[in-house]
């Protein structure tokens, strides 16, 4: 499976900030944006991501991440000259898929979680059909949202209902089998001119094939995407990161428990973050890793299922591997 992140947009709801600068490339407390969905996809295990953005901004994203060599992983970059709409990803993105399933990660979105490796180890797994995140909100008419049945069945799925069947909004991150660039294909433009993820996950939906999964209460899911929502989600890291003393969407960690790359790797990628704390903290983890870093089972599970020769068959099929 490879990975899209989408970073692109004009992200008019944080001007004056994002008029010379692109909004997942802003701060969220101590690491840029883009990283906590990058260590997301990471966490899937997956190793070959697109990165698309503006043309004026993919040149920064390119110095940021550079060929992905530090985190064992491989970036590609694509434009996208206009927002004309999330979908849009599939087509920019379809010939560097080359018919593999992908997951899309939006840019300003943060998902933390307990178990978080083994849900999206499952989505990752999933041979055919797609998985979408689902998570309770205040205000769900600022999402695309999804309703139930009683027995807990997907029943339909809106972009920003003005009254919304449900407070469950769907999150900013996709799995989906090969089909998807054929489906974003024949997609048409909404009311207000955009390829909509909705409409693609709607797709899936009406063909029995949308898993949704209900992320429970103790996760959490914050896009960064207006002032109070960037400062929230840095107040969340800062919070976590001091309580407990664990990262969050740190790509050179997950790098390393994932094992995409080894101790001295880790050591040279803090070195480049000198005094900082993050480069502190990851000192630490590559001089003495607890027992449960290297070893994890989910991850090591995470990177032996999707390695292994029959699930890479059944993901280029399109079938549930058995
Ligand atoms: O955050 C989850 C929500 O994201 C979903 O619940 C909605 O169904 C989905 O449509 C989307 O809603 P937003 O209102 O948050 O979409 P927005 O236009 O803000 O775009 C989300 C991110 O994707 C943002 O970081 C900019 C980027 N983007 C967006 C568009 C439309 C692009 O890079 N290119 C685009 O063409």
């Amino acid at each position: 499976m490879k990975g899209i992140l989408l970073a692109g947009g004009s992200g008019t709801r944080l001007h004056p900030m994002t008029l010379a600068a692109s909004k997942q490339l802003l701060p969220v407390y101590d690491k840029p944006m883009v990283y906590y969905p990058l260590s997301t996809l990471m966490l899937a295990g997956i190793r070959d991501i697109l990165i698309i953005s503006t043309p004026q901004d993919l040149p920064q994203f390119r110095r940021l991440l550079g060929s992905g060599e530090r985190f064992g992983i491989r970036f590609a970059y694509a434009e996208q000259p206009r927002p004309d709409g999330i979908a849009q990803a599939f087509r920019i993105g379809a010939e560097w898929l080359n018919g593999e399933p992908a997951a899309l990660a939006l840019g300003d979105n943060l998902i933390h979680a307990d178990h978080l490796s083994d849900l999206l180890r499952r989505a990752a797994g999933r041979g055919a059909g797609a998985t979408v995140f689902a998570y309770q909100v205040r205000d769900p008419e600022r999402y695309g949202v999804v309703s139930f049945s009683e027995s807990g069945q997907a029943l339909e799925i809106v972009e920003k209902p003005s009254v919304p069947a449900s407070n469950w909004a769907v999150t900013g991150l996709y799995f989906y089998d090969r089909n998807v660039c054929d489906y974003a294909r024949n997609l048409r433009p909404s009311d207000r001119g955009e390829l909509e993820i909705t409409d693609l996950n709607r797709i899936y939906l009406e063909t029995g094939a949308l898993h949704v999964e209900r992320l429970s209460r103790g996760c959490a899911w914050l896009d960064a995407g207006t002032p109070d929502s960037l400062l929230q989600a840095a107040t969340f890291v800062q919070t976590i990161q001091a309580r407990q003393g664990m990262l969050v969407g740190c790509p050179e960690e997950v790098a390393f428990r994932m094992g995409f790359i080894d101790a001295d790797q880790l050591r040279t990628e803090a070195r480049r973050l000198g005094k900082t704390e993050l480069g502190h903290v990851l000192t630490e983890l590559a001089d003495s890793p607890p027992a449960h870093a290297l070893s994890h089972p989910a991850m090591q599970e995470a990177q032996r299922a999707l390695s292994h020769p029959a699930m890479q068959e059944a993901q280029r099929l399109g079938v549930e591997p058995v």
